[in-house]
């Protein structure tokens, strides 16, 4: 290795700094940062292996358009020692793409196709397989097969070139459909706790309500997620970009791949809503033929062509290639998963956020029963809850960084008052929010926050505020039904009393007394009740309302944004 000094104590020269001149492959780049996949602190790291494997599982069931059964296991080998095993019913891979699938960075069937699904960028296996042999040294084994022809291999990767290594690779006797990964780690904990595994795959079964998960922890407690619909989601289809938000290096890579002859042609079919109107348009706008090969554009032709997209007006963006899970789906999945008392649940219509991307929101609110998080017990024995917030992308649970996340944002700004509950933080609410588009902007790679654009955050509030009307609906007529009960008690306690001393002065039989009373206390009740209901009701807000007040915290973000590069441009 070079010193910072040479000898005479100059400094290194860039012929002496050639010496150290490496080029890295990219897997050895994630192995010095495994904190970007999220291989962080010893619980995050097991669960982002398991929603790793879990994740391809579920997409891979999706693509072959089967009902998903899923067997997670971790077995505990030593101390913070584990084997993690994920076994599915899905397509199976083939000897040739196994090792890419779990041996090289970077590769996949996903990161190029605009399509709503689970993984994005081709590293989430193989990221695990290098953990494994960066902790325990170990290879990871691979079982698959379509139902006819199956083989088992053990793989490895090679981090100095991003290759896999095929340690064996033999003919499985049995049949087998699907795909079995088994890896071990080190430097990691099995903990049942709110960012564990188990939690992990309690709300994957809730926002995947057609998959059956089985979980066998470490101590051999297992656990069935049943699924609670049949229903196979419809395959999300790909959706080709929206010409709006397209960048110069974007529009030239596409023409790589094209199979289009001309730039006309190419335009046409790899964009969305590219009609003869704006071709013609974006001629008028540039100095070339557009009958000219697409793989033959410059740089400068290819921005002349991005300019003139953003002058031209088209339609919105398709949103017909998102599958959200449905309001019926999450209403029976969050009933038999997290028992509440009441629920509210809402699917707002698909949308577009900047840079033309469609997305779309789901919300459900649990109330009272088993819903929120026991805390423990107060000194009546009650239990004592926190609202639980089951923040979701593209089906996937969130369980990390949420302070940083639209979704939690979102939360938080709701009025809840509004809508009957005074402090949302300790309300007996399970509140799951679905955020699902072709594109999710994450903050990080990672991939466990939402990013708050301004049209993601009004319809992540739009939607809470949704089902929170219905909460306030529900809590409302309890409330009613409570002090009801209560008047009616109370009068019993006394009916009998006051029916003998009337009877006395009267001589009218106390029974016949007792059942006036009864009728006239009944009919003042109801009076009192439809009091009680119009004076006690809070101002609900409409959707202009909220709107507008999205508006003006809009300005009030963009004031204090503008204040703070004024700051930074002085300093
Ligand atoms: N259980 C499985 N069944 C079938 N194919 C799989 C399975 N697991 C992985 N694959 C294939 O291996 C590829 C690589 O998986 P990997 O998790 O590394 O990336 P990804 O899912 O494409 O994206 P991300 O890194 O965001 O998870 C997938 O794109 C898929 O084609
Ligand atoms: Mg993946």
């Amino acid at each position: 290795m070079a010193n910072n000094n040479n000898s005479n104590g100059t400094g290194l020269t860039a012929e002496q700094l050639q010496k150290e001149f490496r080029e890295h492959s990219v897997a050895e780049f994630f192995k010095k940062n495994k904190q970007m996949l999220g291989l962080t602190g010893k619980i995050r790291t097991l669960t982002t292996i398991v929603h790793e494997y879990v994740t391809n599982s579920l997409d891979a069931c999706e693509e072959a358009h089967v009902l998903p059964e899923i067997t997670v296991k971790i077995t505990e080998l030593g101390n913070e020692y584990y084997e993690v095993m994920v076994q599915d019913n899905g397509p199976g891979l083939t000897e040739e793409t196994v090792g890419k699938a779990f041996g090289k960075l970077l590769a996949g069937t996903k990161f190029h196709r605009r399509i709503q699904q689970r993984g994005q960028q081709g590293i989430g296996a193989a990221g695990a397989t290098m953990l494994a042999l960066g902790t325990t040294g170990k290879p990871i084994q691979v079982i698959s097969g379509n139902g006819k022809k199956a083989f088992s291999a053990s793989l490895t990767i090679d981090s100095k070139t991003n290759q896999p290594k095929i340690i064996k690779i033999d003919d499985f006797k049995k049949e087998f459909s699907g795909t079995a990964v088994k890896a071990k780690f080190k430097e990691i904990k099995y903990q049942r706790s709110e960012q564990g595994p188990f939690e992990y795959l309690r709300r994957t079964a809730i926002s995947n309500p057609h998959t059956k998960i089985t979980f066998i922890e470490p101590d051999g407690t297992k656990t069935v997620f049943n699924r609670t619909s049949k229903d196979i989601p419809d395959q999300p289809i790909e959706v080709p970009p929206h010409p709006h938000g397209m960048t110069v290096d974007e529009l030239l890579e596409m023409t790589h791949i094209t199979k289009a002859r001309k730039v006309s042609a190419f335009l046409k079919s790899d964009f969305d809503r590219m009609g003869e109107k704006a071709i013609e348009e974006i001629q008028k706008n540039t100095h070339f033929d557009l009958n000219k090969d697409p793989k033959k554009l410059v740089w400068e032709e290819a921005e002349e062509i991005t300019k003139t997209f953003k002058k031209i007006t088209f339609i919105a963006p398709r949103t017909d290639g998102l599958r959200p899970i449905g309001e019926e789906r999450i209403g029976k999945s969050m009933k038999e998963i997290v028992e509440p008392e009441f629920l509210s649940v809402v699917e707002r219509k698909p949308t577009v956020y900047q840079g033309g991307f469609a997305f779309q929101v789901e919300a459900c609110v649990g109330f009272g029963g088993n819903a929120g998080r026991t805390m423990g017990k107060d000194d009546e024995g009650t239990d004592v809850k926190k609202v639980e917030i089951m923040r979701f992308a593209n089906r996937v649970p969130l369980l990390f960084d949420s302070g940083g996340c639209a979704i939690t944002k979102a939360v938080q700004t709701v009025d809840w008052r509004r809508y009957g509950i005074k402090d949302v933080n300790s309300a007996p609410l399970t509140i799951f929010i679905h955020m699902l588009s072709v594109h999710i902007p994450y903050t990080g790679a990672g991939k466990q926050a939402v990013a708050d654009e301004d049209e993601i955050m009004e319809e992540l509030r739009l939607a809470l505020m949704e089902t929170g009307r219905k909460i306030y609906r529900y809590v409302a007529m309890k409330r009613r039904e409570e002090e009801k009960q209560q008047k009616r008690k109370l009068f019993m306690k006394y009916a009998t009393e006051v029916a003998i001393g009337l009877s006395g002065l009267t001589k009218e039989k106390k029974e016949s007394i007792e059942k006036k009373l009864l009728q006239i206390v009944l009919h003042r009740l109801k009076i009192d009740e439809s009091k009680t209901e119009q004076e006690n009701a809070p101002e609900e807000m409409s959707e202009e309302e909220i709107k507008k007040e999205n508006e003006k915290e809009k300005k009030q973000k963009e004031k204090v944004e503008k204040k703070q590069t004024k700051r930074k441009k002085l300093k």
